[in-house]
């Protein structure tokens, strides 16, 4: 809230007047279901309350002015012409929203907007989807626009994909327009279809940034998904969803190993979710350390430093199950605990990294958040 009446009273101050919008999105942290994605197969990420938030009024005209409280930095075009800056910053995120409305038909109004972030950059969280689905529910009022979280998630990956120019599948737009506090979000990302699935209370949630830059990312994320692609050309099927265990004898190295990992992560996926329909936390642990194993041998897309984050955790009494969480190549893991061994944790896994490789890993204690919210102040 504190956060909230200072972006208000910096959308006061930039444009000397009063926002009469609040549209907030949040980060996301995958429980597990990773590179599954694309391959429409199955993931289980919940929101955490960690937010990107917009304020916002109409104006007039069609000018739009944006400020972003992050960059301090600002920004204004045409809400009928929004165009590349070129250079694949924030400007562009905020624009490709813009645009993907336009594109889908939609009119827009001018505004003005002012954005603060408090999902960490670049860790891996999502902070790019927050943005988008933040900027996109401010883009909606403004015009007067019902566009359900769906469709919205699907326009900002659109955004992302054609306008930024960055690949992703639909996992991270879906998670900060449609999840529920208290719940993870199984996705069905053939079909789109949704189920809230309730973290059991006793558990927390606990993310580690290792800090180390996910510099080689976008390429080996690029590489990765073609990969996939070749891998359920070579099988003759739509997607590596619709392969078998033992389809995947028939393909080359590293191919085989791709696809070991994408048909048993999605069946990963659909066991944590059965389990925590029945409330058993148990077998969660079991299923995020095989898909930690998984990412790290068959998929090939952790770094020494998660594989030794996910060590230590795995050796410290009340951690249930860890694992590298988003795309890797550094990043966070995530890692679910009883409640309560929060503080043994920090000193046995993250202090103790910390000592090991010199990196400044941070902790950071979510709890699972509702999706986009959008409301006028
Ligand atoms: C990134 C992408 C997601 C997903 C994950 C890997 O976070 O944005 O769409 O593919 O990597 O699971």
């Amino acid at each position: 809230m504190a956060l909230e009446q200072q972006l208000l009273a910096t959308f006061d101050e930039v444009f000397t007047r009063c926002p009469t919008v609040v549209s907030e999105a949040p980060g996301r942290v995958n429980l597990i279901g990773e590179h599954t994605d694309y391959n429409e197969g199955f993931v289980l990420p919940l929101a955490i309350d960690r937010t990107v938030t917009v304020a916002a009024a109409p104006a007039n005209g069609k000018a739009v002015r944006v400020y972003s409280g992050d960059f301090d930095a600002r920004d204004e075009w045409r809400a009928d012409a929004p165009r590349r800056t070129g250079r694949r910053e924030w400007r562009d995120y905020v624009r490709g929203v813009a645009w993907a409305l336009l594109d889908a038909g939609y009119e827009l109004r001018g505004g003005d907007l002012a954005i603060t972030g408090g999902v960490p950059l670049g860790a891996g969280l999502s902070s790019s989807a927050a943005l988008e689905l933040a900027v996109a529910g401010a883009f909606c009022a403004l015009a007067e626009l019902d566009v359900d979280g769906q469709k919205l998630a699907l326009l900002c990956q659109k955004a992302e994909n054609q306008f930024v120019g960055v690949q992703c599948g639909i996992m991270d737009q879906l998670a900060a327009a449609c999840s529920r506090a208290g719940n993870a979000l199984l996705i069905d990302c053939r079909s789109l279809e949704l189920e809230y699935v309730p973290l059991p209370p006793e558990i927390a949630v606990v993310v580690v940034d290792s800090k180390v830059q996910r510099e080689l990312g976008e390429t080996a994320y690029n590489e990765r998904q073609e990969e996939c692609a070749a891998a359920a050309r070579t099988l003759g099927v739509k997607s590596l969803r619709d392969a078998a265990e033992r389809d995947t004898l028939r393909l080359p190295e590293p191919l085989d190993g791709r696809a070991r990992h994408v048909i048993g992560e999605n069946a990963r996926v659909l066991a944590a979710a059965d389990a925590m329909r029945r409330g058993d936390g148990a077998p969660l642990g079991q299923l995020m350390y095989e898909s930690h194993a998984s990412l790290r041998d068959d998929f090939e897309v952790s770094t020494p430093e998660l594989d030794l984050l996910v060590k230590l955790a795995s050796g410290t009494d009340g951690v249930i199950g860890a694992r590298l969480t988003g795309a890797g190549f550094g990043g966070c893991t995530v890692n679910l605990l009883m409640a309560g061994a929060e503080e043994r944790f920090e000193s046995e896994v993250v202090e103790r990294y910390r000592q090991e490789t010199g990196l400044a890993a941070e902790m950071l204690v979510c709890k699972p958040a509702d999706g986009l919210t959008v409301r006028n102040v």
